[in-house]
């Protein structure tokens, strides 16, 4: 049984996992009220917040999952990438936890998180698979030849494709998180009614949205404040049709190139009501099995954290009393989840 603690971002999040992948509860406090009014994450209110949180979050999660302290093997928590304040809050609570009890600590990848995420549950993806990626900070597709580790094929030269939602949320005048505005508003929109750019950078798998965003931009002052707004719906339908051509573009190439029959799709960008639906299509066409975790899997939580433990080395007592939270993804040698 492994406690596993999530607390990279704006969530406050603990889950209760099996070692076989059964998944006995997963609980998130989101702190989105906090952050809407400066439309962003402000890392110091989230880090306070996550200290606030991070105990009854914790004991909710061990009460719906039924399972006492007693019986937990290890605690597996987020130690990157992600704000270093709200990182360590998790990580000091983990570490804390796992020396007070006597129990082995397992230092996890966010990533490897998103990645593995479809392993969780009664219909476990198999491995070998190929993995969207796509959060508020990240953006890639991967080779995963064994949970344990993947192989980056491709990912995004600059803006991840939650930011890409984010940003253009922002200029809409929607609110934060944009993903979200986005996907509601769009379905009442015209998808053809704005034609925006669909980068694909180089002949590889590589994703680049920033033009996108800069695009819309212009769009938007070319209409003028009032047509802008009441053409709204056309705009985000038009918007995420492009976030969504790309990804979709990039994915089936990925899938040629490695000749993959599994695709799982992760992070909080595959919520996307029309993302899911392409994906869905485009993967019945080619006899591929689509792995679409329910949307409190794909954006952040705990459970996916104790879904990677279970491919990752678990550090014993003392050695995780040295252990650092890291802002930033270790480079490939270090990374414990990458191409090995
Ligand atoms: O994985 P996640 O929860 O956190 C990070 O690791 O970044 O992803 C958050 C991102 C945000 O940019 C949010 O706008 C986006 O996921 N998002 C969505 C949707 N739900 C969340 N983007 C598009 N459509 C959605 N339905
Ligand atoms: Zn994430």
């Amino acid at each position: 049984m492994i406690l596993a603690v999530e607390t990279s971002c704006d969530d406050t999040c603990a889950a209760v996992v099996t070692r076989t992948g059964e998944l006995r509860s997963s609980r998130i406090a989101s702190q989105g009220v906090l952050h809407e009014r400066y439309g962003g994450v402000v890392p110091e209110i989230a880090s306070r917040r996550h200290l606030e949180l991070i105990d009854a979050v914790t004991a909710d999660a061990l009460e719906v999952a039924d399972v006492g302290l007693d019986e937990i093997e290890a605690v597996a928590v987020t130690s990157g990438p992600g704000l270093i304040g709200a990182l360590l809050v998790g990580v000091s609570f983990a570490k804390g936890l796992a020396a007070a009890r006597g129990l082995a600590l397992v230092a996890c990848d966010h990533l490897h998180g998103h990645v593995v995420a479809s392993t969780l549950g009664p219909d476990p993806i198999e491995a070998p698979y190929l993995c969207l990626v796509a959060s508020g900070g990240h953006t890639f597709l991967a080779r995963v030849e064994h949970p344990a580790s993947y192989e980056i094929l491709g990912q995004t030269l600059d803006d991840a494709a939650g930011e890409a939602f984010d940003k253009g949320a922002r200029l809409l005048g929607l609110g934060y998180p944009g993903g979200p505005e986005v996907d509601r508003l769009a379905r009442s929109g015209d998808p053809r009614a704005f034609d925006f750019p669909r980068s694909a950078p180089g002949d590889g798998l590589d994703l680049s949205f920033s033009g996108l965003k800069t695009a819309l931009l212009y769009r938007v002052r070319d209409l003028g404040e009032t047509a802008a707004r009441q053409r709204r719906a056309d705009l985000a339908a038009s918007y995420q049709r492009a976030v969504v051509d790309a990804l979709a573009a990039r994915t089936v190439a990925a899938l040629d190139a490695e000749g993959l029959q599994r695709l799982a799709i992760g992070g909080g960008v595959a919520a996307n009501s029309e993302l899911r639906a392409r994906l869905q299509s485009i993967c019945d066409q080619r006899g591929v099995r689509l792995w679409a975790p329910p949307i409190e899997l794909c954006t952040d939580n705990a459970a996916m954290i104790g879904a990677a433990a279970r491919f990752t080395e678990p550090m014993p007592y003392p050695t995780y009393l040295s252990l650092d939270a890291a802002a930033r993804p270790a480079d490939e040698a270090q990374r414990p989840a990458s191409g090995r």
